[in-house]
Parts: structure tokens; C-alpha cells; sequence
């Protein structure tokens, strides 16, 4: 079995959640929408109840949440919806991201900023991947009708002030979307809704199923959403579909994993130590490697991002296959041999970029696998430099 250390481009489901999900394949099974008999009616209660368990954890109404086949679907709709509001605003024209969002933000942010007549300002990070805040606000000189910034970067794990970046947007009535998708390994669930108007998720970046997420919109924007699928007016008309009932509570269960009562099942103290720890071992076993990114204590507890000087990151991962996995950048972009735009917006420098991997741990990694993986990593790193 191989090392696996890529668990944010996916991280197993979580047995709780396996358990959650599964009599409702077959025994009790179900059409949430199907309003005219006792099975649908169960499966609809399900729903309900797996609303409200995130909402609780998000501390918002359960009405505000919105479940799509993952955070890319749920991050197309939200900026769908946001440029749209350009009609009701046209004096806001301007729309703002940030340069190290993932590719489904900057392709929808592109897309419909071209069809409703909007221009898109990229606002820059400094070498941490923190939004450079005067940059911002110099932007925010233009009148701008939303921005969207995410909480939790997915390669170099910077985590977002979004209570700040809340404070200035909403300062100048700007609407604000972030892609919380790798967030909730991060921080605190219950710390993101207040702050924004559309927040989005992922179930298969925190234990949950792939091919299921959800939205929070705040409820004084949703009469203004419009839906990208047409059709069946479920979930209020905003998303139609039949809900994937197994897929909904096996979300909501992944959820819970993050609450923040007396034994939370996951700790992110736990996984910074373990990560830190592995860093460590790292630094002593290759000496010449640097980190990407923020300080330790300012990224995902489970992220690390490193410079490999004087090798390709490409010929590093070809060479520990199949006996270990990581990745160059994300999942989407993995196979293009583009280096990192995230790490070219952090450092301007497209060899460090190609030098670069990003290392993800969750619970489920062992120290003997960080121990494997420390010597492997060395073994390809010496046998690279040699061969140069
Ligand atoms: C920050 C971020 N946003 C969005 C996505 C897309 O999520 P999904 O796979 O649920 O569509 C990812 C996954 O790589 C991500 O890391």
C-alpha cells in the first residue's frame, strides 16, 4: 500500500461517515422530493435533519445551506449568482479575486465577469499567500460588486483573516464569497458564516463522500440568487435535483467531525504536531529543502508545501512512484506541466514552482509512514542531485 500523502486533493471517508451512509443505499432508501409517501417522507426528514446538524456547526438557519455535487459546482453558482446582481447594480462593475483562488474560481470569475460586461481585478498575496490588505483597498477605490476570497489556500495552506477582509469588504458594500473548501481542517466552523454572504464546501477534502458539497447563502441574498439548473424546483428552486440522500448525510456527518464539543473526534493540535514533527525530520534528512509558504503555525494543519532546489518536483513524485503519493500542485492542474500559479504569485519564481510539492497528512497517516516517507524522500532528493 502506498504512501499516501496528498489527503487535500482527497482524504478518505471517514468510517463514521461510511457508517452514516450506509443503510441508505438500499434499506432505506429514498426520493427526498417524492412528497406523497411515507419513504419519501423519511428521506426528506433525513435532509432536514442533516441541514440542520451543518447549520449548526456553521451557526446559521438550515434554509441558508444548499448542497451541490462538490465545492466547484457550489463555487460556479455563487459567482454566477454574484455577477448577475450586476443588473440590479450596474454601477458596480468590478469584480475582485484573489490571485492564488482555485482554477474554478478564476474560470468562473472570468466567464461570467465576460458576460455581464464586469472586469475581474486579481488582488495580490504577499510571500505567505496573505492577501496584501492596502492592495485591496486600493482596488476597492473602483466600485466593486463582489469579491472572492477563499479561507484556506489548497496548496500552500494559508489561512485567510476573513473577519478582517469581512470588515473592509462590507465597508464598501461589497459582497463577499469564500471557497471554504479546505477550511474546515483549519478553523473553526462556526467562525466563517457571519463573515460572508456565500461561504462553499467540499465533503470529500474532510472525511465526507466525494461528489457532494454545500453552499451557505445568507438568507437576505437567496430571493436575489438565480439557479444555474432549471427543472425539478428542488432546495427552493436554487440548485434543481434530486438530492443524493446517502451523499447529504454522509456530508452533514463529516460536518460533526468538527464540532467543537468536549472530545472532538478530530484536533487539529494533533495534526499540526504530527506535521510539524515531519518537518522536522524532513529538514535534518535534506537539509537543503525551504518551505513554501506560511510559517507552520499560519497554514492547514495538515499542509506542507516544500522547495526541492535543483530537482524537478515531477521527477521527484515519477520516482516514488508507486511507493509514495503527493502532488506538484493541485489535483486539477496535475498531469499539466504548468508550474504552480500559486507559488508563482507568492515567489514570481517559475523554477521554484516546478522544484515544489506539497505534502498533505491527515489522522489516518501513521508516524511510521512519515518516518518511510522522510527516508524515501532523501533517497530520490541524493539519487536527483546526483544524476544533475
Ligand atoms: C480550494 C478548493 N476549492 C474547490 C475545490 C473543488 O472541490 P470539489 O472537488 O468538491 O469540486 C478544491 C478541490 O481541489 C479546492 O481545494
Amino acid at each position: 500500500m502506498a504512501i499516501y500523502l496528498d489527503h487535500q486533493a482527497t482524504t478518505p471517508t471517514h468510517p463514521s461517515v461510511i457508517d452514516a451512509m450506509q443503510r441508505l443505499w438500499r434499506d432505506d432508501f429514498g426520493n427526498p422530493h417524492s412528497s406523497e409517501h411515507i419513504v419519501g417522507w423519511n428521506a426528506n426528514s433525513k435532509v432536514e435533519k442533516s441541514k440542520q446538524l451543518i447549520a449548526d456547526i456553521l451557526l446559521c438557519e438550515a434554509d441558508e445551506i444548499v448542497f451541490y455535487s462538490g465545492a466547484t459546482e457550489a463555487n460556479n453558482h455563487a459567482i454566477f449568482s454574484l455577477s448577475n446582481l450586476s443588473k440590479a447594480l450596474p454601477d458596480r462593475q468590478q469584480v475582485i479575486i484573489s490571485s492564488i483562488e482555485h482554477k474554478c474560481v478564476i474560470e468562473a470569475a472570468q466567464f461570467w465577469a465576460e458576460n455581464f460586461n464586469l472586469h475581474v481585478e486579481m488582488v495580490g498575496v504577499n510571500k505567505d499567500g496573505h492577501v496584501d490588505l492596502e492592495d485591496l483597498k486600493k482596488l476597492l477605490e473602483v466600485p466593486t460588486l463582489f469579491c472572492s476570497i477563499m479561507s484556506v489556500n489548497n496548496e500552500v495552506g494559508t489561512v485567510q483573516d476573513i473577519s478582517k477582509l469581512s470588515q473592509i469588504l462590507r465597508g464598501k458594500g461589497v459582497f463577499f464569497h469564500s471557497d471554504c473548501a479546505q477550511a474546515l481542517k483549519a478553523i473553526d466552523g462556526n467562525s466563517i458564516a457571519e463573515f460572508v454572504d456565500i461561504a462553499t464546501f467540499s465533503g470529500h477534502k474532510i472525511g465526507g463522500p466525494q461528489g457532494i458539497g454545500c453552499a451557505f447563502i445568507s438568507g437576505n441574498l437567496q430571493s436575489e440568487i438565480v439557479p444555474l439548473t432549471l427543472g425539478g424546483g428542488q432546495q427552493n428552486g436554487l440548485r434543481s435535483g434530486t438530492l443524493p440522500l446517502p451523499l447529504v448525510v454522509g456530508l452533514a456527518k463529516a460536518f460533526e467531525l468538527f464540532r467543537d464539543d468536549e472530545k472532538p473526534i478530530f484536533t487539529r493540535q494533533n495534526l499540526a504536531n504530527m506535521r510539524d514533527v515531519f518537518w522536522t525530520e524532513l529538514q535534518k534528512g535534506i537539509p537543503d529543502i525551504q518551505l513554501n509558504g506560511p510559517d507552520l503555525q499560519f497554514r492547514h494543519p495538515g499542509n506542507l508545501n516544500i522547495y526541492f532546489p535543483g530537482v524537478r518536483a515531477s521527477d521527484l513524485l515519477m520516482m516514488l512512484q508507486p511507493k509514495l503519493c503527493a502532488s506538484s500542485g493541485s489535483a486539477c492542474s496535475s498531469g499539466s506541466i504548468e508550474p504552480s500559479y500559486v507559488l508563482q504569485a507568492l515567489y514570481g519564481d517559475p523554477v521554484r514552482a516546478q522544484s515544489s510539492i506539497r505534502l498533505s497528512i491527515d489522522q489516518s497517516t501513521t508516524d511510521e509512514n512519515l518516518r518511510d516517507a522522510v527516508e524515501m524522500f532523501r533517497a530520490v532528493y541524493l539519487e536527483l542531485k546526483r544524476s544533475t
